[in-house]
């Protein structure tokens, strides 16, 4: 059961978008923060995030000038990740995008790709911005963006270490008139 009392904020397909807050710090949120699989793409921590530091990191959002959605899914609203909009440059009109799915269990349904999805307009409908940007050698979060018209701009080669080898850091990218030629009315949120 969700245990926020925040509004809907952005509905895609199958995923809603709410504020994250407070209410939404748990122990099975701190273990994502912790979990060896969740970070395989991310980057091994040598030393654990504690539940005085995810509280204080969540307080800290209204400060910082990020969007930082919570990712719900079914009619408990279950809190499966979250997914934000970082480095928002009002002056330029772009942003970077990360998320996280840290419920492995739904890993693979859609969810990551309809939450970028809905972002995506989001960011370009109402926000008006112009670029968004990301990175990532996951191969799930790849697939998702390009399968959703991102395009490739780059790669960091062997800029990350995956199990002892250097691995690459694929850069992507979408244009708001992009999002829009690829359909974005289709993969947008619900209105
Ligand atoms: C990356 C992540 C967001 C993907 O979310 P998801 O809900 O599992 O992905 P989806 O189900 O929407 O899948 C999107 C596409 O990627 C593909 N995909 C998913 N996992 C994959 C994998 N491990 N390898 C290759 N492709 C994969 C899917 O097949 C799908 O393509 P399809 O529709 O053609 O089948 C999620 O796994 C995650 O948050 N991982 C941990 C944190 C992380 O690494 N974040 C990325 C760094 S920014």
């Amino acid at each position: 059961m969700s245990n926020s009392q925040e509004a809907v904020f952005l509905r895609g397909r199958s995923v809603e978008l709410m504020p994250l807050g407070a209410a939404d710090v748990s122990q099975v949120y701190l273990e994502w923060l912790n979990d060896k699989d969740v970070l395989r793409y991310r980057g091994p921590k040598s030393f654990p995030t504690t539940m005085a530091q995810l509280k204080d990191w969540v307080a800290g959002l209204p400060a910082r000038g990020d969007l930082v959605l919570a990712i719900r899914v079914g009619g408990e609203r279950k809190h499966i990740g979250n997914i934000s909009l970082n480095d928002i440059s009002w002056g330029h009109r772009s942003a970077d995008l990360a998320i996280m799915i840290g419920a492995k269990d739904v890993w693979g349904h859609g969810y990551g790709a309809d939450a970028i999805a809905t972002l995506t307009t989001h960011a370009f409908r109402t926000m008006g911005l112009h670029r968004l940007s990301a990175q990532s050698p996951n191969p799930g979060f790849n697939a998702a963006v390009k399968k959703l018209g991102w395009r490739h701009e780059g790669t960091r080669r062997e800029a990350f270490l995956l199990d002892g080898e250097f691995a690459d850091v694929d850069c992507w990218g979408i244009l708001a008139r992009e999002w829009q030629a690829a359909g974005a009315a289709e993969s947008g949120p619900r209105a």
